[in-house]
């Protein structure tokens, strides 16, 4: 089968008379390779999603995390109708709130209390604030190159942010625990919380975990300065471990936030953190529209349940490492330098010898050409819906597209 993008076009130049780009944010085409990726999908199942143009694909995105069960998952997807036929936004809040927040507690390492919110900024802001209230100090230490949101203090934004946005916000190299006491030596009792990702994950990078006691390096720091150790899980909450991946590396942050795999793509985000936050927690007024909307709680707790039911972490760990293995070895046999890097369930592709991703684009436009939908931008995700022959045509795709790199560009 021919892969064309006929329809995704049309409907993208309709889309851009009347919505600035199209297609805003990170789902905006120029994230993949235009022109030979689907632009609009019409409906996604399991590991699968099939465009406008009727393209079928096995997806490696996972709509950026939040597929974690697969696309239209019946037992999610029932307890969400079933709560939103009792009624979605309320005043009071529904029996739901309490339900959700005991099994937060109950399944992370590092909580003794849960608030929720809708998106990964949504948390994040709230544990900033929160930080900066317990310690009544002003400055935030950030790691360069990471993601937290589009906030303008987070920096990922050009357009609108004021110098005074950033003004309190400090930088330091993810990894590098030395370089992180110097920033808090240089800004002695001045610093409220430090907020890193847990391992690290930028656009455009490989990715890169902690190095061997990094976390207890940094616990310890914080410790003997008094900051808010805060953990941003939005990412790769629950892929690596269902208590966190703080668990999984091996340290106690103080707050954590969650969001993309909570509930199978149902719009809800989490913040979570110990006794000693607590109290300020309780003072600190924070609120959305719809943040205690029940159906994405019912849903979050069916996909908690169903995730340690099945050991979601362990099924997604053993697909990525399949796929890494046959990526890499099928790379190897063409004499490709190719790695992919970080967790095997969030691993980013890379040919070594290239900065420019020139291979990689070649590479990912091959595999969507023949039903594979691979990022050369950003990590990817594996999901338990991946079966092992999802993986192994998979391999046998990227195998196709690995010749075409290596007749184009000859190592
Ligand atoms: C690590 C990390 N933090 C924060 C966010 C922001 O989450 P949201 O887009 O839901 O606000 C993201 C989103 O991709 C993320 O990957």
């Amino acid at each position: 089968m021919t892969y064309t993008f006929t329809q995704s076009k049309a409907l993208f130049q309709r889309a851009a008379k009347v919505i600035p780009q199209g297609i805003y944010g990170h789902f905006n085409p120029a994230t993949t390779v235009p022109g030979f990726y689907p632009y609009f999908i019409s409906r996604a199942k399991g590991c699968r999603f099939w465009d406008v143009d009727g393209n079928e694909y096995i997806d490696y995105a996972c709509a950026y995390g939040p597929m974690i069960l697969g696309y239209a998952h019946d037992r999610i997807d029932e307890a969400f109708a079933r709560q939103a036929r009792n009624g979605t936004a309320t005043m009071p809040p529904s029996t739901l709130l309490v339900d959700l927040a005991e099994k937060m507690v109950e399944v992370n390492d590092c909580a003794d209390w849960a608030v929720f919110a809708k998106n990964g900024a949504d948390a994040i802001s709230w544990a900033v604030a929160l930080a900066r209230g317990y310690r009544k100090r002003d400055k935030i230490v950030l790691a360069h190159g990471a993601y937290h949101g589009t906030q303008p203090w987070a920096g990922t934004n050009h357009i609108g942010v004021l110098p005074a946005d950033r003004a309190d916000v400090l930088m330091a190299p993810w990894g590098d625990a030395n370089a992180f006491r110097r920033v808090v030596e240089e800004n002695k009792n001045r610093i409220a919380g430090a907020l890193f990702t847990p391992y690290h994950h930028p656009v455009f990078e490989p990715q890169a975990l902690p190095a061997p006691g990094f976390w207890r390096d940094m616990r310890r720091i914080c410790d003997e300065n008094d900051i808010v150790l805060i953990i941003d899980d939005v990412r790769a909450g629950w892929r690596l471990d269902i208590k966190g991946s703080a668990h999984y590396f091996g340290f106690r942050p103080d707050l954590a936030c969650y969001c993309k795999a909570i509930a199978n793509g149902y719009p809800i985000s989490a913040l979570v953190g110990t006794d000693r936050m607590r109290m300020v927690a309780a003072k600190a007024f924070q609120t959305g529209s719809y943040w205690n909307n029940s159906p994405e709680m019912a849903a979050a707790l069916a996909c908690i349940d169903e995730m340690q039911k099945i050991d979601a972490a362990a099924i997604c760990d053993s697909r990525g490492g399949e796929l890494r293995r046959g990526l890499e070895e099928r790379a190897a046999a063409h004499g490709l330098s190719f790695r992919m890097s970080g967790p095997n369930a969030i691993p980013f592709l890379h040919f070594t010898n290239e900065s420019n991703f020139k291979r990689a684009q070649l590479f990912c436009r091959e595999c969507s050409l023949r039903g594979v939908y691979f990022f050369w931008h950003h990590n990817m995700f594996l999901s338990a819906a991946h079966t092992e022959a999802d993986i192994q045509k998979t391999i046998d795709v990227a195998d196709q597209a690995f010749q075409i790199v290596k007749d184009q560009f000859g190592e």
